[in-house]
């Protein structure tokens, strides 16, 4: 039976009187064959086992190496050297599993680079960092939960395999069963997909917006979370081909409800982890300064990552339409001295170096742009009165840009069928959805919050491979 062990967690906060305890986990470092530093996921402190000199036989203590797996028993007593309150005085010591260290590829001596650390992703987790980046990610998922069903918000599942383009961007995988080398064709030479599994062409889902909205129509308010797959082929630190997305959807809301829920809910997921999660920010906190200390003054960021969250907890964000986001653009000095990259005026789809202009160098905080031009944004959203907007709203943060996307959906009948037809979408295989406007029909809204690109925000995080556990992106599919 393994269920007597103790995590290190417990063991660290644990007053010691010589209890006896048993622990379990993997060795971080072996010194002087006789200090085990040992972790178990737990935390990111490790705890100190103390074996007596001699005691021990020379073959088990060779078996001690770093990444070998122990099971320790032994009296939990205060600890006689500094840097720990707690150590375990062992009395058995059993290797689980041995870790053979010239073959080990995580040896912690010399700092590994998260470069190389995404290349051994299996084994990652038993960093420092990705302990910590892990832990932050089990507690947003679960803050994020609890967020909505303390409003009683319905957590709909939706598919991931659809058969719409949500969207409309095209940037879809497919999902097939029809043979790559011969698939049934039609009499003019177009696959035959009523062949297929599920008798058309399906994909996997760009978000589950559209089936949310069926939710909302009767709930009043859902939200989703799941996974959601992208094949555009953008190798970025922003991007990634499956990345999760929370979209909650709201009967009865315009979009200031939605911005202030999004608003509300991005400072709720920072609270928390705030709350939750303090030893491992400060941890990166520690660790994204060392890093910032590497780049040239000019670069480095004003805040630390913990007075970074403190700011969004405490100040509202800024919010501007796209027109008065594309004058400030223009009126720049980063514009005149054509720093640029990108072409800036009104109309265009912003760009990265664009949105963070006006997050960072601009207005110092996030900021919510609404009433983007209608033909960059999806058909779904609700137009605005002056033919040329739609009531979008996206949400910028500093180091990231874009964080979250929604908007105010087209409600109307008449004018989303119009719009569809623009755009050709076909209304026909759309029927159900454009149902939902046609039988009690509402104002509603929603939007879609990235789960990695929060991640990054809380975490200070610069790469969002290193924000989900197995990254998908292009060329890069291992594990
Ligand atoms: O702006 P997007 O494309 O919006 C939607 O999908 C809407 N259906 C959401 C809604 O209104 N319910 O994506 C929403 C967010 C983005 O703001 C970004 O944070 C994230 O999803 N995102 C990505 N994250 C990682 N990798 C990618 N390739 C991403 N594409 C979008
Ligand atoms: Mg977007």
């Amino acid at each position: 039976m393994f269920n007597t062990r103790v995590k290190v967690k417990e063991l660290l906060a644990t007053t010691p009187q010589n209890q006896e305890v048993t622990v379990m986990g993997w060795v971080r470092t072996f010194r002087n064959n006789q200090f085990i530093a040992i972790n178990d996921g737990s935390t990111n402190n490790n705890l100190q086992v103390v074996v007596e000199l001699g005691a021990y036989d020379d073959q088990l203590l060779k078996k001690i190496t770093t990444g070998a797996s122990l099971k320790v028993t032994g009296q939990l007593i205060a600890s006689l050297g500094k840097g720990q309150s707690v150590e375990v005085k062992a009395s058995t010591v059993e290797v689980l599993g041995e870790c053979n260290p010239e073959k080990y590829p995580l040896q912690l001596k010399n700092r590994p680079s998260l470069e190389y650390l995404r290349e051994i992703a299996h084994l990652r987790f038993r960093t420092n960092t990705f302990g910590a980046v892990f832990r932050i990610r089990h507690s947003l998922a679960f803050a994020i939960h609890q967020f909505f069903n303390e409003k009683g918000f319905v957590y709909l599942h939706t598919p991931v395999i659809t058969a719409s383009d949500a969207e409309g961007a095209g940037e879809m995988f497919k999902v097939t069963t029809l043979p790559f080398d011969n698939p049934p064709r039609k009499e003019d030479g177009a696959i035959d997909f009523s062949e297929d599994f599920f008798g058309r062409a399906t994909n996997l889902t760009v978000s589950g917006q559209l089936e949310g909205e069926l939710g909302a129509m009767a709930f009043s308010e859902i939200y989703t979370f799941g996974p959601t797959f992208r094949a555009e082929n953008s190798n970025t630190a922003r991007h990634l081909a499956e990345f999760w997305m929370i979209e909650p959807e709201m009967a009865f809301y315009d979009l200031e409800d939605n911005m202030n829920l999004a608003e509300s809910f991005i400072r709720y997921l920072i609270d928390y982890v705030m709350k939750h999660n303090r030893e491992d920010l400060e941890f990166l906190a520690q660790r994204l300064a060392e890093e910032e200390k590497q780049k040239p003054v000019a670069e480095r960021s004003e805040l630390g990552l913990i007075e970074k969250l403190e700011f969004v907890l405490n100040n509202q964000f800024e919010r501007i339409t796209y027109t008065e986001a594309i004058d400030i653009l223009l009126q720049s000095p980063a514009y005149k001295k054509k720093k640029f990259q990108y072409e800036v005026k009104w109309g265009i789809d912003m760009q990265s170096e664009h949105e963070r202009y006006l997050v960072e160098k601009h207005f110092k905080k996030p900021v919510i742009v609404t009433g983007y031009p209608k033909d960059i944004k999806a058909f779904y959203m609700r137009q605005n009165e002056d033919g040329k907007t739609v009531a979008a709203m996206d949400i910028l943060v500093p180091g990231i840009g874009e964080i979250v996307g929604g908007s105010q959906r087209e409600e109307r009948l008449e004018l989303l069928e119009q719009r569809m037809e623009e755009l050709h979408i076909p209304a026909k295989e759309m029927w159900w959805y454009l149902d939902t406007r046609r039988f009690g029909s509402v104002p509603h809204a929603g939007f879609g919050l990235g789960f990695e690109r929060m991640m990054l925000f809380v975490t200070g995080m610069t790469n969002i491979r290193d924000v989900i556990a197995f990254p998908r992106a292009p060329k890069s599919a291992e594990f």
